[in-house]
């Protein structure tokens, strides 16, 4: 018995009040709709498959879809119009084997947890058809569960049906229900036969509840445990509300690994649910974004206010505040910052330093090498033990094409030097502060490009006297 997730994506989303389809509207760093998909995957065994409803914002829906590995998993269903989330079921039910198991996720609603989904697969397998419902002290936007005097449930009843007395029922249909797919498609023709009778005149899914009792089938609920996994995001407030439940459980996933948190509340990670990984002792300040791939190594320390994406952070590094990493490689012992930038395909290697304002791009810093302030580091090489001096700079473009600055083991680059790429600064060289370096420097040797210094005694005096009418010479 193979069991299909279904996921309803083609509304709208109107309450949103945007143009983009409601589905790739981002959550947590990346579309809702990865979010189902991934939940519902990691629900469903390698046999089962997933289709995804789609009609709003179809062709930006599929090319996302495309970037995605679990999208060979996926089937999509067109619903060109949106006619209501009972007929974009039945347009996805065509040529599913009846006794197959179906399972409905709503693609705005992407918390839900894959260990629920798997409860209501497993009560649909023992034959019930099966609605996930939660009580709630404020239920308004939600269809409400009706109940008869035996207390089994017999009818959803959307809130805009609600009369005054159904309204203040407080159990509610989260979205997510599982029956045989049989079932459903003869509910569903049934439901789309009557012609949508809501006060919308949409074909609903719910109003199979009621179809199920009134032709004794086994209903049954399964109360959702967890207040927040089911919530939906109808408008950008509620999507706002989403984001704070996710990365609430993001970070509290990494404290409970033992990540000291200064101020849980301001961390954020935008990618997958696994995207950070930590090892132990790490501490992180306030005001982080950790954006796609990170790694932070056993002792690290995050200062507070740093943005850092796809980047390896080796044991015992801190960054200090204010840092913004973007695709870098940090070895051990490392100590970057306060304000430091490192930007794409950077290394730095175990026990370099980088100070403020450094910038450093498609560079490498070798081992116990030092840019401590003021410095730009672009398509370079700086091998071991070297030291920049405040204010050193790459110039690494002509104005056509970049070129790449080397500088060996040892060397030492005075403060405020320009290094003029191509070109090598040999190991233990020296260059002078302020030096233009132009040409190769080699191995062992002192580079001074720079005007010698003049020094005119009794300055003021010659002023005064008008001895000083022209430029003095030296
Ligand atoms: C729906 C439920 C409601 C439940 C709530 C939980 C129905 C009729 N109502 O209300 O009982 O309490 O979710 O969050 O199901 N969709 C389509 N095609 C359509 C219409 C909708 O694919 O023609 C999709 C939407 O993209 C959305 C989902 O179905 O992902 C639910 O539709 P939405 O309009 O958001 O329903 P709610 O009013 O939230
Ligand atoms: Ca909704």
């Amino acid at each position: 018995m193979t069991t299909t997730a279904v996921i309803l994506a083609a509304g709208q989303g109107t309450r949103m009040r945007t143009t983009q389809p409601k589905v790739l509207l981002p959550l947590g760093g990346m579309p809702m709709l990865y979010h189902c998909l991934d939940r519902a995957q990691r629900a469903l065994g390698p046999e089962d498959g997933i289709r995804l409803v789609i009609g709003h914002g179809r062709p930006e829906v599929i090319e996302y879809l495309n970037t995605l590995d679990l999208a060979r998993r996926v089937q999509t269903i067109r619903q060109d119009a949106q006619l209501g989330s009972g007929h974009a079921l039945h347009l996805a039910l065509r040529s599913v084997r009846a006794t197959d198991i179906i399972v409905v996720m709503y693609g705005d609603a992407p918390l839900i947890k894959p260990a629920t989904i798997k409860r209501l697969i497993r009560r649909a397998r023992d034959g019930a058809t099966v609605w996930l419902t939660a009580v709630m002290e404020q239920p308004q936007g939600y269809g409400r569960i009706l109940r008869d005097t035996k207390g089994r449930a017999c009818a959803i009843i959307e809130e805009k049906d609600c009369d005054a007395r159904q309204r203040r029922i407080k159990e509610v249909n989260t979205g997510f229900m599982a029956g045989r797919a049989g079932h459903l498609r003869s509910w569903l023709k049934q439901v789309l036969a009557a012609g949508g009778q809501n006060k919308q005149g949409e074909y609903l899914l719910t109003d199979v509840m009621q179809l199920a009792y009134t032709q004794a089938y086994q209903i049954a609920t399964v109360p959702c445990t967890n207040r927040t996994e089911f919530l939906g995001a109808n408008d950008m407030w509620q999507l706002a509300q989403l984001e704070k439940q996710l990365q609430q459980e993001r970070v509290r996933a990494l404290a409970q690994r033992g990540c000291y948190f200064l101020h849980p509340d301001t961390v954020c990670i935008l990618g997958s649910d696994r995207s950070v990984r930590i090892g132990t002792n790490v501490q992180i300040g306030a005001n982080i974004v950790f954006s796609g791939a990170v790694r932070l190594g056993h002792n690290v320390r995050i200062g507070s206010g740093c943005f850092i994406r796809d980047t390896f952070i080796g044991n015992d590094t801190q960054i200090l505040e204010a840092c913004h990493l973007d695709d870098a490689r940090l070895g051990q012992q490392c100590t970057i910052g306060p304000f430091a930038r490192i930007r794409p395909n950077s290394a730095i290697e175990n026990e370099a330093r980088v100070g403020n304002f450094v910038e450093i791009k498609n560079a490498r810093l070798g081992t116990g090498s030092k840019t401590s302030h003021l410095s730009y580091v672009g398509d370079a090489q700086i091998s071991a033990h070297v030291n920049l001096g405040a204010g050193t700079i790459t110039c690494n473009y002509d104005g056509r094409v970049k070129h790449r600055t080397r500088i060996k083991d040892g060397a030492f680059i005075g403060s405020n030097t320009a290094l003029v790429a191509p070109v090598t600064v040999g190991k233990r060289a020296v260059i002078g502060a302020g030096s233009v370096i132009t040409k190769d420097v080699a191995a062992d040797s002192l580079a001074l490009a720079r005007s010698p210094q003049r020094t005119i005694a009794n300055y003021h005096q010659l002023k005064q006297s008008r001895l000083l009418t022209k430029t003095p010479k030296a």
